[in-house]
């Protein structure tokens, strides 16, 4: 999706926590991710959250970390995120992560970062997650270390079958519309994620299955989760 797209999602969308269907709680959510990466990160370097949305897993996260700036291509989710889920040492910035001369900028600025970046990569076009993935490596530098969660073919097939059923997820339903995942066949994203970031400069530190935690609830009333995938890795050396 292209940032004025983001933008119309976000502007639109009712500003209470929980609108959008992966803003889940940060005790189901972020808390679950720090134990995955939390022995592998420096603390006392800045944490980057890219496709910061709401900020809602952001602010938690500033519990964690010296200093914590989360940044959105949409200027609507910036707004929101800085309205909703401040902290002392938390920055909101509107900023396209794909853009050179901005990763660049924030490289001159920060130094090394750790990055944690949540449902970003799968939106994007194919070309796009390469430069994303270029850009991580720049932020990251020697001592960095990036946590991701991701979806994959598996969820796209997995909320197709949900669709298919008669599930009546109207979150789901219209995201998957919009994305493409679910509604027709699976993401073009091809989901190796660990082929992915392997073949692209990073050395994989761990990674696994993890439930993504939804805002929607099922037929029978449990939370939607979706299975997604997520790495942990630091920049590779051989680059
Ligand atoms: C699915 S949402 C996830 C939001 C947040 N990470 C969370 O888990 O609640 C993806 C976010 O990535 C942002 N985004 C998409 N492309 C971006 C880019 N090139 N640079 C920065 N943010 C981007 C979108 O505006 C959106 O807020």
């Amino acid at each position: 999706m292209t940032g004025t797209a983001w933008d119309a999602f976000w502007s639109t969308l009712p500003a209470e926590p929980g609108a959008a269907l992966w803003d889940s709680s940060p005790e189901l959510t972020a808390a679950r991710h720090l134990p995955l990466f939390r022995d592998h990160v420096d603390p006392s370097l800045p944490l980057v959250d890219i496709g910061c949305g709401s900020g809602r897993q952001t602010q938690w996260l500033a519990r964690h970390f010296r200093r914590v700036v989360g940044l959105d291509i949409a200027e609507a989710a910036v707004q929101l995120a800085a309205a909703s889920h401040s902290a002392p040492n938390v920055a909101y910035r509107s900023a396209d992560v794909l853009d050179r001369n901005t990763a660049a900028a924030l490289r001159a600025e920060f130094g090394d970062v750790n990055v944690y970046m949540r449902g970003v990569l799968h939106q994007l076009a194919p070309d796009d997650r390469e430069r994303m993935l270029t850009t991580i490596r720049l932020l990251l530098g020697e001592s960095g270390v990036l946590f991701a969660q991701e979806l994959t073919e598996r969820t796209g097939w997995y909320v197709a079958e949900l669709l298919a059923g008669g599930a009546r997820l109207p979150k789901t339903a219209g995201l998957a519309a919009h994305f493409e995942f679910g509604a027709r066949v699976a993401p073009t994203h091809d989901g190796r994620l660990r082929l992915l970031f392997g073949g692209s400069g990073f050395d994989i530190v761990a990674d696994g299955d993890i439930p993504l935690h939804t805002t929607e609830h099922t037929p029978d009333g449990q939370p939607l989760e979706l299975p997604t995938r997520y790495i942990v890795a630091r920049a590779s050396a051989r680059l």
